[in-house]
């Protein structure tokens, strides 16, 4: 009786849970969004591993039915990472964007793409939940995007002619900052007409110009004539880079020159900029020329192109300094040589003053002899190679003072020799011979403000 009312109990319930798969299922049937995920598929899939959604809608059961429905579709052919707009991380740059929002979060959402967290050069994908047909949001968002530089921007929108794909092409024919959102796309039986998703926007700018911030800076910017008469002609290595890019790109170049010295300004790592660099900041200027140098920081606030030229680092380090007086006299000895030859000095003096006082005694007679009166006096002038003019007739004595002057002598030529040799030598003390050592030892290194700027980060300069 008891297994059957479980019975009963497990069947109710799974009947109901089959239910309500059912009915899930024909939820997502009747909206496949097949036009997300065959983007996701002929396009995100072939170019990276994974790709970023990020949900930015008041509803969340909406997003979630969409993503839900994108993850059955793409068969685990690429991973992904959900988030939402208002709680994005730094951690990583994201490339290949799908993004789902409604109409009324597209401030938002443009707030939240930060250079730290979006790659502007990646490609972006929009679904608008509502009224997919409303071109007036279209041409704002467009706007804001090409304000950020962000131009690999398709959006989904649904109108009387189907579903189609839209973008903007800043520079055509007719325009040099057109932001007109144009179909580049249709969705028909049920598969995209063209493979083509972003269409490469920055290979032709049709004569469009570019102002090009620059200044004198020779040899990769010099003027040639006179400024004042507004008769001169730039030339250099980046100015020739520049026209022939400008040639293969088809853009026309202007101006603005600065020929003052120092007119290229700086850029501080909280992004206050001067001078040229403030032109660039401020969009004034389009690009800027004249031995730039990349670095981390300056990348945040400004993008870079290739890097052309490498250059190395020099450290200009003074000579040794000369030995002094005193240094040059003991050099010719190691320390333990002059130590060894204290301790025999000294315990030769020992002897003698420990002796020589008491005249009538053996040891005297025996170390010292007995005619010789000043024992202290004549170690001293053996060691400096006087002659002893008194000498003792015993032959222990005898015997002792000649291996000491022997001694005295084979010191004093050695050190003779060694003194010479090193006379002859560079007469300081060895330099710096590695970057290593100046960082190690912790020199004082001065640099040019200018220089200083790009390279504070080096070790070098770290301190
Ligand atoms: C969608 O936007 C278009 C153009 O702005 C407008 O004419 C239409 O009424 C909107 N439809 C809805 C359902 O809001
Ligand atoms: C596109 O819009 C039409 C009505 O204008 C609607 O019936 C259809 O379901 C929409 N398609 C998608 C995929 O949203
Ligand atoms: C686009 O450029 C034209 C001149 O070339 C200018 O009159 C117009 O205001 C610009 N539009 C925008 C949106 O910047
Ligand atoms: C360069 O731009 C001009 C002006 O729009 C255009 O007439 C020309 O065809 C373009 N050149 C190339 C090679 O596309
Ligand atoms: C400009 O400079 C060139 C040479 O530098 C000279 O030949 C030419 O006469 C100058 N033109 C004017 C208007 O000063």
């Amino acid at each position: 009786m008891f297994e059957i009312l479980i019975k009963l109990i497990l069947i109710i319930i799974s009947s109901n849970s089959i239910a309500c798969h059912a009915s899930k299922y024909k939820q997502t049937h009747e909206n496949s969004h097949d036009e997300i995920s065959q983007v996701i598929d002929q396009f995100f899939s072939t170019r990276s591993a994974y790709f970023n959604v990020i949900k930015c809608i008041k509803n969340d059961d909406v997003a979630g039915m969409i993503i839900g429905t994108l993850l059955f579709k793409t068969h685990g052919s690429i991973s992904y990472r959900i988030e939402d707009c208002k709680n994005l991380k730094d951690s990583t740059k994201r490339r290949f964007v799908l993004i789902i929002m409604d109409h009324l979060n597209t401030d938002l959402m443009i707030e939240e793409l930060t250079p730290n967290r979006f790659d502007y050069s990646g490609f972006y994908l929009i679904y608008y939940i509502d009224n997919q047909s409303d071109i007036d949001i279209l041409h704002y968002l467009f706007k804001k995007l090409s304000d950020l530089f962000i131009y690999n921007v398709n959006v989904i929108c649904n109108d009387s002619s189907g579903i189609q794909l839209r973008t903007f092409f800043f520079f055509n024919e007719r325009s040099c900052n057109s932001t007109d959102p144009l179909v580049i796309n249709k969705f028909e039986n049920n598969r995209w007409i063209s493979k083509d998703f972003f269409p490469r926007k920055m290979r032709n700018l049709f004569g469009c110009p570019l102002k090009v911030a620059t200044f004198i800076y020779e040899p990769a910017v010099i003027m040639q004539g006179s400024y004042d008469d507004n008769n001169y002609t730039l030339v250099g290595s980046e100015v020739e880079i520049l026209k022939e890019i400008a040639n293969v790109l088809n853009f026309s170049i202007q101006y603005s020159f600065d020929p003052s010295p120092g007119a290229w300004g700086r850029l501080k790592p909280n992004g206050e900029a001067v001078g040229a660099f403030l032109k660039i900041v401020e969009r004034k200027s389009d690009l800027m020329i004249g031995s730039l140098t990349r670095t981390k920081n300056k990348s945040y606030f400004i993008s870079f192109s290739s890097v052309i030229t490498f250059n190395g680092i020099f450290v200009v380090i003074p000579p040794g300094a000369p030995f002094s007086a005193f240094e040059k006299l003991i050099r010719p000895f190691d320390k333990s040589v002059w130590i060894c030859l204290m301790i025999i000095l000294s315990l030769g003096f020992f002897i003698v003053i420990a002796v020589a006082p008491k005249p009538r005694s053996l040891m005297r007679k025996i170390i010292i002899g007995k005619e010789v009166k000043m024992p202290a006096m004549n170690i001293i002038v053996a060691l400096v190679g006087g002659s002893q003019h008194i000498l003792p007739k015993r032959s222990t004595p005898r015997i002792l003072l000649m291996s000491f002057l022997l001694f005295c002598l084979v010191i004093r030529t050695l050190y003779t020799a060694a003194l010479f040799k090193f006379l002859q030598s560079d007469n300081s003390k060895p330099t710096l011979s590695s970057i290593k050592e100046v960082i190690d030892k912790k020199f004082t290194v001065y640099v040019d403000p200018t220089y200083y700027d790009n390279f504070w980060e080096m070790k070098i300069l770290k301190r």
